[in-house]
């Protein structure tokens, strides 16, 4: 049966209602107090605001066209998550592959995975416009968080840092870092033949105790001792887990309203380790500015500018610290990715063991020069640091007020700007096959080889690459010639880490058996 409606009844119920509500505005204007009709009108705005805002970042920012994930664009929570989470690495390639190219990550940032963007970001750029370095990345204060020569983001004063270390970094300091390095590779080689009678052993250990000595003694004036005592000394520990303080302090500036609250937020013994390692470093400079080396080390050329630029002691501690961390924990990386890759990859290791065991009749034969012409032991450490690159995320840099172009693409200015390592490396744009580890790439060079640069470029790129040259190829050539390593439950142990600007890296047990009878012990 058709059902009648009724409009007339419609109307007058409606009426009713409206004058019901019209009654109830009136009764709260007059009686509710005047703070509660002020905290909706504030109410009311502040979400009109937020929406109004929300929708300009989406559809009107000057960034709106670069694609990404859309919490990404209205907030920086999703880069916060990312950034403490841990996982940055992997969140960012899958990212790249979803998205392109390029990606948004911010209200305020861009990821690049171009090779060409890697000298339009970071090197010097024939427009002569400066990309400088994010200062909410590399964050600073006056006191643990001092200004080091690889946070400053003023050019100049980056400049006149990097003019005072020089010196530690010229041909002639090369040469005597080659004799501290021989030292601690023949220590490693040595409590390698020691141990491995032992059992499988921890190679993340040893490679940590021979680098951080290596630049304890050149940063602080004497080693850590971890090589000697077979254990890691308490402040590499704390470096370590000191990372993590490190990558908080950066994802909080991602959230500025946060940062007043940030010790209530920071894990307790996140910040913990970062104020605990920040004293020691200072105590450890400062015990070290009293001494007089006869073989001038990284700190001889820091204080000797010390009153003519007025470093204070934490500017100190900081440059020490930061050269130390720079230094070591990269150059273990590399090893360690070398070593899973060589067990991983029977052929590669037969064929580079082949090179170096040919190569020389005893290991105190293998120096720098000699390691550096065998063209398979560059080839597989290159390869290492294009799989495995110990830094592997995007390095952040600010665009120029004015703008500029980023490998064809306008950027407005002041847009945070960086190319994603892992990701441009692990391209099959660039490399055939990308997770494959396959060293005979470098020598045949029909990949994209440019696309990998794990020492960065330009003005701000590592400034250890000779030192780092050095010390991989030694203490490569010298495990490689000395022992054959095995993995225990073999699988690729590089896979599914844990990143905060470095690896978190897991143990990496491996068995060593002597493939050459064992040389006198060196004295540590
Ligand atoms: C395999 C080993 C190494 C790798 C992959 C590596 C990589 C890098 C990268 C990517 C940067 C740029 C960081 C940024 O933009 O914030 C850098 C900077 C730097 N590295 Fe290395 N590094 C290694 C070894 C060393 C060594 C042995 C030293 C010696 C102490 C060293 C000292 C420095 C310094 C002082 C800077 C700052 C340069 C500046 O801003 O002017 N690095 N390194």
């Amino acid at each position: 049966m058709q059902q009648i409606i009724n409009f007339d009844s419609f109307y007058q119920k409606g009426l009713a209602c409206l004058s019901q509500v019209g009654d109830a505005i009136h009764n709260f204007v007059d009686e509710a107090p005047q703070a509660a009709i002020y905290g909706v009108a504030i109410l009311s705005t502040a979400f009109l605001f937020v929406a109004t805002h929300t929708i300009w970042l989406m559809y009107f920012h000057p960034l709106s066209a670069f694609p990404g994930p859309k919490s990404a664009a209205i907030s920086n929570i999703f880069n916060f998550r990312t950034i403490v989470s841990g996982r940055s690495v992997w969140i960012i390639k899958a990212l790249h592959e979803k998205y392109g190219d390029v990606v948004r990550l911010g209200p305020n940032e861009l990821s690049f995975a171009t090779a060409d963007a890697w000298k339009d970001i970071y090197d010097r750029r024939k427009d002569g416009k400066i990309l400088i370095k994010d200062p909410k990345f590399y964050r600073v204060d006056d006191t643990y968080r001092a200004k080091h020569i690889v946070t400053a983001s003023d050019p100049e004063e980056h400049a006149q840092m990097r003019k005072m270390m020089s010196h530690a970094f010229s041909s002639k300091a090369l040469l005597d870092q080659e004799d501290v390095i021989q030292h601690y590779a023949n220590g490693l080689v040595d409590a390698i033949y020691e141990r491995c009678t032992r059992g499988p052993m921890n190679l993340v250990d040893f490679f940590n105790w021979t680098t951080f000595d290596i630049l304890g003694e050149m940063a602080f004036g004497e080693s850590f001792g971890s090589l000697k005592n077979r254990q890691t000394d308490s402040w590499i520990a704390i470096v370590l887990d000191s990372v993590k303080f490190t990558a908080w302090g950066v994802a909080i500036l991602k959230l500025p309203l946060l940062v007043h609250f940030e010790k209530y937020i920071f894990p307790k013994h996140v910040l913990a380790a970062g104020h605990t390692h920040a004293i020691q470093s200072k105590n450890k400079i400062l015990k070290r500015a009293e001494m007089h080396p006869e073989r001038p080390d990284f700190a001889s050329y820091i204080l000797a500018k010390r009153e003519a630029l007025e470093i204070t002691d934490w500017e100190l501690a900081a440059h020490a610290n930061a050269l130390i961390v720079a230094g070591s924990e990269t150059s273990a990386t590399t090893l360690n990715g070398l070593f899973n890759y060589l067990t991983n990859y029977p052929d590669v290791y037969a064929k580079l063991k082949q090179e170096i065991r040919g190569a020389f009749s005893v290991g105190t034969e293998i120096t720098a020069a000699r390691a550096a012409a065998l063209p398979y032991l560059t080839a597989c450490l290159e390869e290492t640091m294009r799989i495995y690159p110990p830094i592997p995320n995007g390095m952040p840099r600010v665009t120029p007020p004015e703008g500029c172009f980023i490998d064809g693409r306008w950027v407005p200015g002041n847009t945070v700007v960086s190319l994603h390592m892992w990701a441009v490396t692990h391209n099959p744009v660039n490399f055939k096959e990308p997770n494959v580890f396959r060293p005979e790439r470098w020598l045949e060079k029909t990949d994209r080889l440019d696309a990998s640069k794990p020492f960065l470029v330009g003005p701000r790129m590592c400034m250890g690459i000779n030192m780092a040259w050095i010390e991989i190829r030694i203490l490569a050539a010298k495990l490689v010639y000395h022992f054959d390593f095995e993995m225990i439950n073999k699988r690729n142990w590089c896979e599914g880490q844990q990143c905060y600007t470095l690896w978190q890296k897991p143990a990496q047990w491996m068995t060593g058996t002597p493939a050459q009878p064992r040389p006198i012990p060196t004295e540590l």
